[in-house]
């Protein structure tokens, strides 16, 4: 640990942390736009500027604090300077919140209400891009980008994909795939990481698009693979209308693939399957749980009965929770009296 002052308080700070690190540990604010803390920060929406003891304004994302520094977070100096940076980043930013579907929640906006800047202070110089919209899972409106490169590091440092850089310089640099070609002719894997990070609404998930805002979150665990990420649910009027991650102590932190982000539309499919079917006469008909399941016990406990409880075997599913599949070997072994229990992961 070592010590430092912000804004008049000693506090104490972890060796290697930033400033912003070390602010956030003693519950001082300071706004950030381009920082995330699962990738390394790069200092380059310049919002998060704080004074230090010789009076230089550094960003506070990626300036190591030091023993003994000492920085300011709300000087006069400070709130002017980030106040002119904003006014330059939405100077080139369609203030066209009201069709905009993050809807008026992007960080930019919370953070020019947060700053009184109105977006007006400064002559409009837009960047019109085309919207990409050709795969089904998210679309970019490059026109927002405020080319904070968090998309490209999510993708090359958490995702290890790599599928997006930044192309171009100064106004007009803007995240590409590939050689500025199609998202889904790149290396892409639509995970959607850069999408949950993408500060603005230059990157947007498809599927909740014009379902709104969610009432309520749930937290759950994927059901796809034996990983067993931990899912946040975006809940609106009882239907699952996004997915995030990001739970703290999770196995996958901020990430997903691209199963776990876009595929849990299949729980409100008409066609899933939502009661047990029983063959009867050739034909696969609609059953109550008890006739299903008595169906069950009774031919297992027929071939039990008949050949012994080795002529059963059961197979379990990397899709189900590690106590499911402990109940299922304990009732192999212990209901049944049969060894022959194995799991789909082994196979
Ligand atoms: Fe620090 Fe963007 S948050 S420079």
């Amino acid at each position: 640990m070592m010590e430092m002052v912000i804004d008049g308080r000693q506090v104490e700070v972890m060796e290697g942390s930033s400033i912003l690190r070390a602010a956030e540990a003693a519950g001082i604010y300071i706004p950030t736009l381009c920082e995330h803390p699962a990738v390394r920060a790069i200092g380059s929406c310049r919002v998060c500027l704080v004074e230090d003891e010789a009076g230089r304004l550094v960003t506070a994302c990626d300036t190591p604090a030091r023993e003994g520094m000492a920085v300011r977070t709300v000087s006069e100096r400070v709130l002017d300077a980030r106040k002119a940076v904003l006014e330059l980043i939405l100077s080139a930013h369609p203030m066209h919140c009201e069709v905009c579907e993050k809807n008026n929640l992007c960080r930019l906006k919370k953070l020019a209400v947060e700053m009184g800047v109105t977006g007006r202070e400064l002559p409009f110089a837009q960047d019109y891009r085309p919207i990409v919209d050709a795969n089904p899972f998210y679309h970019r409106d490059l026109s927002k980008c405020i080319s904070c490169g968090l998309c490209v590091r999510a993708c090359l440092e958490t995702q290890g994909a790599g599928a997006f850089e930044m192309h171009a310089t100064g106004a007009r640099a803007r995240p590409a795939a590939g050689k500025d070609g199609p998202v889904d002719g790149s290396s892409c894997e639509f995970c959607g990481l850069c999408v949950s990070m993408c500060p603005v609404g230059a990157l947007m998930e498809k599927p909740p698009l014009r379902l709104g805002r969610e009432e309520r979150t749930v937290r759950t665990t994927c059901p796809y693979c034996g990983v067993g990420c931990t899912l946040e649910l975006r809940i609106r009027e009882g239907r699952i209308i996004g997915v995030g991650a990001g739970i703290p102590g999770s196995p996958n932190g901020f990430s997903l693939c691209v199963k776990g982000r876009f595929g849990l539309d299949f729980v409100h499919h008409p066609d899933r399957l939502t009661k047990p079917l029983l063959r009867k006469n050739g034909e696969l008909v609609e059953v109550s749980w008890e006739e299903a399941l008595g169906a069950v016990a009774s031919r297992l406990g027929a071939v039990i009965e008949e050949s012994g409880p080795d002529a059963v075997a059961f197979l379990s599913s990397a899709k189900a929770t590690n106590e499911e599949n402990y109940l299922l070997q304990k009732f192999a072994r212990a209901v049944v009296g049969t060894n022959n229990i194995d799991h789909c992961a082994r196979l």
